[in-house]
């Protein structure tokens, strides 16, 4: 169901709470030398110790707990040994909880060591998309109030929208309706609704809009090999406005 009960939503921020602070715990494990395998396997532990399970270790045969993808990687990198951090980069790590039967979905872009100041623009503007998302759109609205702001923040940026990948509802499974896409009209998608939770999550790449696949079936990459950034957020959506679940507590934004 689109709009969630009371005891579900319980669950959910549960749920959320424990993919917020797995990928707090991530943060920390963050440094040049450290191979995106081990990441995941602390991330796949940390989740485990705080009593949520890894719903995508198993999804349509996906190997790991979290997807960690490096530069010009957008998302759904499969963490491996022979990916190691190196001084420079940005690496984006996703990570869906569960809780009691329950999710919550989350993707934070980190800094490794000191990163150039156009990877860190990319880095912040994404971050904003989300927030600019959510700014103005209200229970009643379309999900297109959301896609339009984040579009609209990217590009006057100068950079570029991922057209094949979107954010969507999440309750039970991690993929619900509605889906919820990075640009288009306001009045495009469908209507918001009350006790609503869903996961929004602009993908940006620096240069062109265009991705590939990978041979391992996974890995979406940017066809120019320019870097791209990825924030996402699980939210809730009530006649009062919205609540971040998956927010940081001394993040520097607020909810309403
Ligand atoms: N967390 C991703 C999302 O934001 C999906 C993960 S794909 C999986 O939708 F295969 F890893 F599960
Ligand atoms: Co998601």
């Amino acid at each position: 169901m689109i709009q969630k009960t009371p005891q579900e939503i319980v669950l959910i921020k549960k749920a959320c709470e424990i993919t917020r602070d797995a990928l707090i715990h991530a943060k920390s494990l963050i440094r040049a030398g450290i191979s995106t395998f081990d990441i995941d396997k602390s991330i796949e532990k940390f989740i485990i110790d705080s009593g949520g399970e890894t719903p995508c270790k198993g999804y349509m045969g996906y190997p790991s707990a979290s997807c960690i993808s490096v530069n010009e990687m957008i998302v759904h990198g499969i963490p491996s040994k022979n990916i190691i951090l190196k001084d420079g980069d940005i690496v984006s790590v996703d990570i869906v909880a569960s809780y009691k039967g329950y999710c919550g979905d989350a993707t934070r872009t980190f800094l490794v060591g000191e990163v150039s100041e156009e990877k860190k623009r990319l880095v912040r503007v994404t971050k904003e998309c989300f927030f600019k998302g959510i700014e103005n759109a209200r229970v009643g609205d379309r999900i297109g109030k959301i896609s339009h702001a984040i579009q609209q923040h990217a590009e006057s940026n100068g950079y570029s929208v991922v057209r094949e990948l979107a954010g969507h509802g999440i309750g039970r499974k991690m993929h619900e309706p509605p889906e919820v896409l990075n640009y288009g009209k306001e009045t495009d998608g469908a209507v918001i609704k009350d006790n609503m939770t869903i996961a929004i999550e602009p993908m940006i790449n620096m240069g062109k809009k265009e991705v590939a696949l990978l041979n391992d079936g996974w890995g979406v990459v940017t066809r120019d090999g320019k870097p791209a950034a990825h924030y996402e957020n699980t939210v809730l959506f009530t006649t009062s406005g919205v609540e971040v679940f998956t927010l940081e507590k001394d993040d520097e934004y607020y909810s309403r």
